[in-house]
């Protein structure tokens, strides 16, 4: 679809990942409405000169920051919506507090579901409307140490999924992408360290941001970023028991580095 004045809501936009998508929209001509809760860290987002943006400060866990995100939207005109605030962490599910289990299902699922569902009645207006999900691998390959993670981001791809399909006569399209590993704030020390051990590979933002903006340009529903995870989240899909031995053998690694000391 046309990004050269296509007008982008972007939530965790002052994210690792954001803050380098952000700039990427911009070069590719797109207006942007950004969102992310720590305003400072909005006003620090480095944008190309005469970009057209709005910033705004929203906690997507609360009614009232999807309120007044829907409102802003539609006040800017927005015709594409970009899921992709989130929030991750790793530990076993027997150590973890409810209360961060909670929050990762609230902003990894709830949030873009009621975001999407409320901006929904304003996109569907438009000539020409998208809906971006950043997912994950570990939504086709749910991973020991990240299993709210996994289930909420799961459920985002069953979610993009089931949504295309259910908005397939109108004119919004559902863009579901999965990137494996980041280097952004988001992987705290343990996870750096447990990549490392196990060899798994990290990309750059800016890698991760160019092929977000080649999907959204060039039509392209569902994406997972990286291979060999490309095809391991081919073979979860029809033979799991396999995965499941994989990643057995990888059990104790991943646990020395989940486990509170
Ligand atoms: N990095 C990876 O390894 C990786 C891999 C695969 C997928 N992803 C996905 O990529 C997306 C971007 O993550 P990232 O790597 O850029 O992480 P990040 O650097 O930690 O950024 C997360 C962003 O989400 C925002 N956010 C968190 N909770 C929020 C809430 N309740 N309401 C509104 N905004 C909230 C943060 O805003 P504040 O800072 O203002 O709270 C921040 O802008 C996420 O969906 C993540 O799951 C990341």
């Amino acid at each position: 679809m046309q990004l050269k004045g296509a007008r982008i809501v972007l939530t965790g936009a002052n994210g690792g990942l954001g803050r380098v998508l952000a700039r990427e929209l911009a070069n590719a001509g797109a207006a942007l409405l950004l969102t992310g809760r720590d305003p400072a860290a909005l006003a620090r987002i480095d944008l190309p000169a005469g970009c057209d943006y709005q910033l705004l400060q929203a906690d997507l866990t609360h009614g009232g920051g999807i309120d007044s995100t829907v409102q802003a939207a539609r006040s800017f005109g927005a015709n594409i919506l970009i899921n992709n605030a989130g929030v991750a962490n790793f530990g076993l599910l027997a150590e973890q507090d409810w209360n961060d289990v909670e929050r990762i299902l609230a902003t990894n699922l709830g949030a873009p579901i009621r975001l999407t569902q409320a901006l929904l009645p304003w996109l569907t207006q438009q000539p020409e409307a998208a809906v971006v999900n950043i997912g994950s691998t570990f939504g086709s390959v749910p991973f020991a140490g990240f299993t709210a993670y996994s289930a909420a981001k799961a459920g985002l791809r069953g979610f993009s999924q089931a949504l295309r399909r259910e908005l397939a006569d109108s004119t919004v399209r559902v863009i579901h992408v999965a990137p494996r590993a980041i280097d952004t704030p988001i992987n705290p020390p343990a996870v750096r360290a447990l990549n490392r051990t196990l060899g798994s590979a990290t990309d750059s933002p800016e890698l991760v941001a160019r092929h977000i903006v080649a999907m959204l340009a060039n039509d392209v529903a569902e994406g997972h970023i990286g291979f060999p995870e490309r095809f391991f989240a081919w073979l979860n899909g029809f033979a799991p028991g396999l995965v499941d031995q994989g990643l057995r053998g990888k059990l104790a690694k991943i646990k020395q580095h989940a486990t509170k000391a």
